[in-house]
C-alpha cells in the first residue's frame, strides 16, 4: 500500500522487534563485532528498534528519549573499520533473511543502511 509510511509498510513494531532481536544474536556470534559490543545488548536492541522506528518515518521514539541521534558521534567511541562495517551489514542481510523481510522495502532500507554504515568507519583496517 503506496499510502502507508515505510514503518508501516514494514509491519510496525512487530517487525521490527524481530529483525533488531535476530540481528543482534548475529552481531553476539560474530567474530568481528561482538568484542566492541557490551555483554548484554538489552539496552542497544531497545535503542536499535527505537531508532530503526524513526528512520522508517514511524514515530521519533529515539529522539525523544536520546536527543538527535549524530550516530557517527555516538560511534567515535567505537573502532569502526571497514571490515566491521561489512560484518554489520552481513548480520543485517542474515536477519532480514531470517525473518522473511523481501521486496523493494527490504531493498531500499538495506541501500540506505549500507550508506549509514559506510559513514560509521572511523578507524582504518587493523
Ligand atoms: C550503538 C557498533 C553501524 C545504529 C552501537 C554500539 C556499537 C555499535 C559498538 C554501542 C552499543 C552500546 O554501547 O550499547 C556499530 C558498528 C557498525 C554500526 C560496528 C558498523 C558500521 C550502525 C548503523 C546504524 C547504527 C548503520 C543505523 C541503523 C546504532 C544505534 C546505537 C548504536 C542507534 C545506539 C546509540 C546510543 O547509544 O544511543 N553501534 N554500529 N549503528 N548503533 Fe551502531
Amino acid at each position: 500500500n503506496k499510502d502507508q509510511i515505510p514503518f508501516e509498510e514494514i509491519g510496525g513494531h512487530e517487525t521490527l522487534d524481530r529483525l533488531v532481536d535476530v540481528f543482534y544474536t548475529n552481531v553476539k556470534n560474530h567474530p568481528d563485532l561482538y568484542p566492541i559490543f557490551p555483554d548484554d545488548l538489552t539496552e542497544t536492541a531497545r535503542k536499535q528498534k527505537q531508532f530503526l522506528t524513526q528512520f522508517l518515518g514511524g514515530p521519533p521514539l529515539y529522539t525523544e528519549e536520546h536527543g538527535h541521534p549524530k550516530l557517527r558521534a555516538r560511534h567515535l567511541p567505537f573502532p569502526i573499520t571497514p571490515t566491521r562495517a561489512k560484518a554489520w551489514l552481513l548480520c543485517m542481510e542474515q536477519a532480514m533473511d531470517e525473518i522473511g523481510l523481501e521486496g523493494q522495502l527490504r531493498e531500499d532500507l538495506f541501500q540506505r543502511l549500507t550508506f549509514t554504515a559506510q559513514h560509521m568507519i572511523n578507524t582504518p583496517e587493523e
